[in-house]
């Protein structure tokens, strides 16, 4: 069977409900302030092209924690870090609680008691069953690994240094900024929007994210940490295949602007990358 992370999956273009609090002009000039970031799945695609941009912001954070799981085979991603001291390339597998641990620990060594603003939890894979005769128990199980319990995982061990940047950033603000955890969904996890099946293992997943998202963003009401889910669009990334109508450049851009104009009334809820609010 070919590595579930490279099939392609694409994403039904569909109209979305225009969200009035879609990025307005002078939001549009809005930029992330955040001064730590978390990301998974850095070793390419989304993931990759967020560190570059994270980068390349006009404040950008002080340290950017960029994890993937083969650090010695990610060079792009090494070659970022050793042009940017800030970036920090960690290992971490979502599957593999070891080194999510052991990330946590280098984490809280370099920040030195400071906490984390922003975790961007965007590792995922994808399996494209075409009908129900081509779903396994296997797949399923693997999918929902990554995709939902590597997330929620990753947001338990990071939470007290998410909950300590909420208290020292201000008493009020829900922003990405602050304090924030973003769960980089897919379109194709809204019941709503599935007119066309398919893709069993992948859709699952992600609406059980949807879940624990909004499980969060109750739990964290009393720290005021916003939670969102992001959808990229379809990209032009190896699960999104060369004919996706989106590269990764013109994604990341939109998510980066997204992400710094989501404010309380976003919280627990599911955007896409121009900022159109998606129906569950
Ligand atoms: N591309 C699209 O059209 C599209 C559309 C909707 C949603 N999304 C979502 O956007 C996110 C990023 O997708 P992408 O298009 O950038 O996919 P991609 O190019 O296939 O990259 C996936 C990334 O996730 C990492 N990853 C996979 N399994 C992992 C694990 N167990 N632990 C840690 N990292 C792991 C991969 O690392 P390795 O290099 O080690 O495999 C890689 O860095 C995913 O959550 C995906 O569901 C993408």
């Amino acid at each position: 069977m070919p590595s579930p992370s490279t099939q392609t999956i694409r994403t039904e273009v569909t109209s979305c409900t225009h969200d009035n609090l879609q990025s307005n002009a002078s939001e549009s000039m809005a930029s992330l302030q955040a001064k730590t970031v978390l990301i998974t799945g850095c070793s390419r695609g989304i993931g990759l092209e967020l560190v570059k941009q994270f980068v390349r912001l006009p404040s950008p954070p002080a340290h950017i924690f960029a994890s993937c799981r083969s650090p010695d085979t990610a060079h792009e991603l090494q070659q970022i870090s050793k042009d940017n001291p800030s970036v920090h390339v960690l290992k971490i597998d979502v599957e593999d609680k070891t080194t999510i641990e052991n990330a946590a620990v280098q984490v809280e060594q370099i920040l030195t008691g400071s906490g984390l603003n922003l975790l961007i939890n965007n590792a995922g894979i994808a399996i494209k069953e075409l009908k129900i005769d081509d779903v396994t128990e296997e797949a399923m199980l693997s999918v929902y690994r990554v995709n939902t319990i590597g997330p929620l995982l990753i947001t338990k061990r990071f939470l007290p240094l998410i909950r300590k940047a909420a208290q020292t950033y201000g008493k009020d603000e829900y922003s990405a900024s602050r304090a924030a955890i973003m769960n980089m969904s897919s379109k194709v996890g809204s019941i709503d929007d599935n007119r066309s099946a398919r893709y069993y293992s992948y859709r699952c997943s992600k609406i059980a994210l949807h879940m624990v998202s909004k499980n969060l963003s109750i739990e964290l009401e009393a720290d005021k940490v916003m939670v969102v889910n992001l959808h990229p669009g379809w990209v032009q990334t190896d699960m999104g295949g060369p004919n996706a109508n989106t590269s990764t450049e013109d994604c990341v851009n939109g998510l980066m602007n997204v992400m710094a104009t989501r404010t309380k009334e976003h919280n627990a809820l599911f955007y896409d990358f121009k900022g159109m609010l998606i129906p569950w």
